[in-house]
């Protein structure tokens, strides 16, 4: 691919500092990261609505919908994974600077990835969640089968089977899906973004 040359950036005059002024909130990425099965989404879900519920403005983006439409040219290889990680990254900082909450779900296996969308951001317009749950557990949740069709070899390149994943290192908040339900997940985040000042 050629790269376009003769691009200049236009700022607009509605900034995102007056996008939150409106909103009454600060906007950052919250980034979940997890093996298939720990339970991002259904954390992401529950969080998206509590947020919403308080009056937060909010917006989700899902590994499994997103390959459905932005995504659906891409695979599982470590390129198409990468490259997954980076338009979603730079989706979110278009929602950042809309103003939104944005809630990510994606199994993101490479610290790198998760790292360059981090430096995309300024330094607190990044929150970084590591649903952990033991490989055993996400084997014996299995809530789409894709574990067994991994095992039986009908899946290559399955995170956790025969592909890697990279935990992180300096996540904000690490929530044990071994340990918690839905709910108290949810209010460890929400006791994160107060203590932190994004919502009061
Ligand atoms: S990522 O690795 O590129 O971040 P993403 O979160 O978008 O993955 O998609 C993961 C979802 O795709 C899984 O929850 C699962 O439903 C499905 N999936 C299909 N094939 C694979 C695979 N080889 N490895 C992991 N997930 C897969």
């Amino acid at each position: 691919m050629v790269k376009p040359t003769n691009i200049v950036w236009h700022d607009s005059e509605v900034t995102k500092e007056h996008r939150r002024l409106q909103k009454g909130h600060k906007s950052a990425i919250i980034w979940f990261t997890g093996l298939s099965g720990s339970g991002k989404s259904t954390i992401s879900v529950a969080l998206e609505k509590a947020l919403y519920t308080k009056g937060f403005h909010t917006y989700r983006l899902d590994g499994d919908n997103v390959r459905h439409g932005l995504n659906n040219n891409l695979g599982f290889s470590p390129d198409d994974r990468s490259e997954n990680i980076r338009r979603i990254g730079e989706v979110a900082k278009l929602m950042v600077d809309a103003g939104l909450f944005t809630l990510t779900a994606f199994i993101s296996p490479y610290l790198e990835d998760r790292n360059q969308v981090r430096n995309l951001v300024e330094q607190d317009e990044f929150i970084e969640i590591y649903v952990k749950a033991s490989l055993d557990t996400c084997e014996q949740r299995d809530p789409k089968g894709l574990y067994k069709k991994a095992r039986l070899g009908e899946i290559k390149s399955f995170t956790g089977i025969d592909a890697p994943y990279e935990e992180p290192d300096r996540a904000e908040i690490v929530i044990d899906t071994n340990q918690l339900g839905i709910d108290e997940s949810v209010e460890v985040i929400m006791a994160y973004l107060r203590e932190n000042r994004y919502i009061s």
